[in-house]
């Protein structure tokens, strides 16, 4: 019979058992993601996978490539046109909405998949984890500087090296506009030298050609208008501001041409790169948006979000030590093992910081130390038939050779765990 493949850019993750490093630091990633989350104190949401395609069409533009070209939509039983969410932001945003709870402020993260009908290539997958922050209801001004406190936080915790995070301001829809306008009337010319990709872009979203990979569009650039030019003062002063305070902790480049894939932004944006990741060199953006509640039907919800797109940014971390201490619980003899599975039971409720792997497989004891150390235990506790008839069990330390293995009586065994 023939077999059935995962479809094309999707991965299967297996947190034990893959031969490549990228899942099991996806998964390490997740859980470290979560914790500083929870130290920025942000809330979790949960929307649905599926959406009405017309909130991506409303929110980041239906002449955007992800909505125009990505996007993963088709027509239920009941004829309606839904879509796999190809990003976070504008299911949030319709989620409060609904939930009239646009009213007032929030921080909120949420982490989950996302389609996107790309071509795949490293890094870049049909369906990819996006771990997102949203913080509503706050004007321009302390949030951004929470917003790259949190991503420097992030760079920091998992040594993310060659990492750059590129700031810039579009200011509001009316600098937009007029930058816009200069753009198109500075290209309009020039549009024999552009591509078909290129010139789509110009008349489509021209601030988009600004990202345009095509060298001779770069070069053309060059001499192109700055939209440094057309942003007020207190835009810069705050690119400047948010650069002065972050520089001694993370690469910080204030960027001009920077602009995003999406519509819904004015203000400040931002993305973090790194070198080592090839093409595909973002693994984190975001930036404000002002305007997409009310856009959406909502109040005016002032707000600035990022999301991490989790397979790139676990494909930056060379060495990942699991944050977890593990013990390995070594039983000796089939006939043994449900005698025994009491004190593995009662070691896991006196200290819940510790993960206790209890092998359960009827191997040597060789098989099972080799187990323990390829779990990366610090510990493991050896309960032998001869031991455990005397009422005592073997603590063997794995990780500092100069400590001695220990022979201690089930009590002593309790309180070594518990004060591990
Ligand atoms: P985005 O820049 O479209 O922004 O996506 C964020 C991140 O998701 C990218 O930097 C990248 O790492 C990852 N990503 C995007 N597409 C793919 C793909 N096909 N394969 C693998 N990774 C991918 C947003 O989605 C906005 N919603 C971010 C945001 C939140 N802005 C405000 N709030």
């Amino acid at each position: 019979m023939d077999k059935i493949h995962s479809l094309t850019g999707m991965l299967d993750l297996y947190e034990d058992g893959d031969s490549s490093d990228l899942s099991k630091n996806i998964f390490e990633t997740e859980k470290r993601i979560k914790k500083i989350f929870s130290n920025y104190y942000l809330k979790e949401i949960r929307t649905p996978a599926l959406e009405d395609t017309d909130l991506f069409k409303r929110s980041a533009g239906d002449v955007s490539d992800i909505v125009n070209k990505e996007i993963y939509s088709f027509q239920d039983r009941n004829n309606k046109s839904i879509a796999l969410r190809p990003e976070g932001t504008a299911s949030v945003i319709r989620s409060v909405i609904e939930k009239k709870l646009d009213q007032s402020a929030h921080k909120l993260w949420y982490m989950g998949p996302m389609w996107r009908y790309e071509r795949p290539q490293k890094g870049r997958y049909r369906q990819f984890y996006q771990a997102g922050v949203e913080i509503l209801g706050y004007p321009e001004g302390s949030p951004e500087f929470e917003m790259i406190s949190l991503v420097c936080t992030i760079v920091e915790e998992f040594n993310i090296e060659d990492c750059t995070i590129k700031i810039n301001h579009l200011g509001s829809q009316e600098n937009k506009k007029a930058y816009c306008d200069a753009l198109i009337k500075f290209l309009e010319p020039l549009k024999k030298n552009l591509d078909e990709k290129d010139l789509e872009r110009l008349s489509r979203n021209p601030l988009r050609v600004l990202d345009s990979k095509n060298e001779g569009t770069q070069l053309i650039l060059k001499d192109a208008p700055s939209l440094k030019e057309f942003l007020e003062p207190k835009s810069i002063e705050l690119l400047e501001a948010i650069k002065g305070e972050f520089s001694d902790v993370c690469n910080i480049e204030i960027d001009y041409t920077l602009v995003r894939g999406l519509d819904y932004y004015s203000g400040f944006v931002f993305e973090a790169l790194s070198s080592n990741l090839g093409a595909q060199d973002s693994f984190l953006g975001g930036g404000r948006y002002d305007d997409l509640c009310s856009k959406l039907g909502g109040k005016d919800l002032p707000s600035i979000g990022m999301a991490i797109g989790i397979e790139r940014f676990a494909s930056l971390i060379s060495e990942i030590t699991p944050s977890d201490k593990i013990v390995s619980f070594i039983t000796l003899g089939s006939t043994l093992e449900p005698k025994t599975y009491k004190i593995a039971h009662r070691l896991r409720s006196l200290n819940k910081n510790i993960i206790l792997d209890t092998q359960l497989s009827d191997s040597s004891l060789k098989a099972k130390l080799r187990r323990a150390n390829k779990n990366n235990s610090e510990y493991a506790v050896i309960v032998g038939e001869e031991e455990f008839n005397n009422g005592t069990v073997i603590i063997k330390p794995l990780k500092d050779e100069l400590k001695e293995q220990q022979t201690v009586s089930i009590d002593e065994l309790f309180e070594f765990y518990k004060a591990l």
